[in-house]
């Protein structure tokens, strides 16, 4: 059965700065869609979850700049306010909330482990590196304290770990070697040791197809993604409830995907994939909205 759905007039309200200043903002209507959509509601090609909501925690530090703002300010996992209440209340007001935590540098980020606090660094700004910064360190307090956060809010964190540990990145971005794992495995094990639950283990960040600063091929991401449900398998022993695993977390390109999808098989129990169809988000209209 088609049902019809008329989307007559649909205005929305837009605050859009007058030309040439932006401090004179005027309120104007402006007409968006004006058209009919058909649906076939007898025949549904998917079912999506009820807590399909999802919000993603970057990486960027402060000093990371484009398109001449530096936007990110201190919203990172590693310097965002988690004491902020209003946040707190509006991460619970979607019980629950999916969030991601990850993004560009979560391939440059090592996990701190017991004998080396003092080389937990951060990221720092550097034009020679990939990505445009150094390596950067997670300390396990703030792990902890991030844990402690998502359980109160009652989220439902998919972490993001870095697939590029281990592997030597050609001035191409190309990658040679698999996935050096230790590192993952060490911060899954103190997760589990100390009793934070993940919703989801996440393999990399696109590096998918011709990836974007670094690439790794679909046979070898394949392999990776069944190194990383074996560890989650043997980790998690006992556990009714296991973490999925997930991945590439990465641009669609169908002959990667298809070579990904067969080679990791049952290790592989989500297909995650980045789309932009908004663009960067540097529309002048956007920013404007953003600056009132
Ligand atoms: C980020 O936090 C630091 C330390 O609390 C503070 O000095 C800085 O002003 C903050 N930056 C922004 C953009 O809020
Ligand atoms: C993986 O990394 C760990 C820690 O850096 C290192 O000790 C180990 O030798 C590496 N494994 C391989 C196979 O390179």
């Amino acid at each position: 059965m088609a049902s019809l759905i008329h989307i007559l007039g649909l205005s929305i309200w837009l605050f859009l700065a007058s030309q040439g200043s932006k401090s004179a903002v005027s309120q104007k209507p402006v007409d968006i869609v004006r058209g009919s959509v058909y649906i076939d509601g007898g025949s549904s090609i998917g079912m999506i979850d009820e807590d399909f909501i999802c919000a993603t925690i970057d990486w960027w530090p402060p000093t990371k700049c484009d398109y001449g703002t530096c936007s990110w300010g201190n919203a990172s996992l590693l310097n965002l306010d988690i004491s902020n209440k209003i946040l707190l209340n509006a991460i619970e007001a979607f019980s629950s909330l999916k969030i991601r935590l990850g993004g560009t540098l979560q391939d440059k980020v090592v996990y701190q482990f017991r004998d080396d606090p003092g080389t937990c660094t951060q990221f720092v700004k550097d034009s020679t590196e990939m990505f445009g910064f150094t390596r950067g360190c997670l300390p396990m307090s703030r792990w902890d304290e991030l844990n402690n956060f998502f359980k109160m809010a009652g989220a439902n964190v998919i972490f993001g770990l870095n697939a590029l540990n281990g592997r030597t990145i050609g001035s191409d971005g190309s990658t040679a070697g698999a996935w050096n794992s230790s590192n993952a495995e060490s911060l899954i094990r103190y997760t589990v040791n100390k009793g934070y639950t993940i919703y989801a283990w996440e393999l990399g960040n696109e590096l998918s197809g011709n990836g974007i600063g670094a690439k790794v091929a679909a046979d070898q991401y394949a392999y990776d993604v069944i190194t990383l449900q074996k560890i989650v398998q043997d980790v998690y022993r006992g556990f009714e409830t296991k973490p999925l695993v997930l991945g590439p977390g990465g641009f669609f390109d169908a002959n990667w995907f298809t070579k990904f999808i067969k080679g990791a098989s049952n290790s592989l129990q989500v297909v995650t994939h980045h789309i932009y169809n908004l663009g960067p988000g540097i529309s002048q209209g956007l920013r404007d909205i953003e600056n009132i």
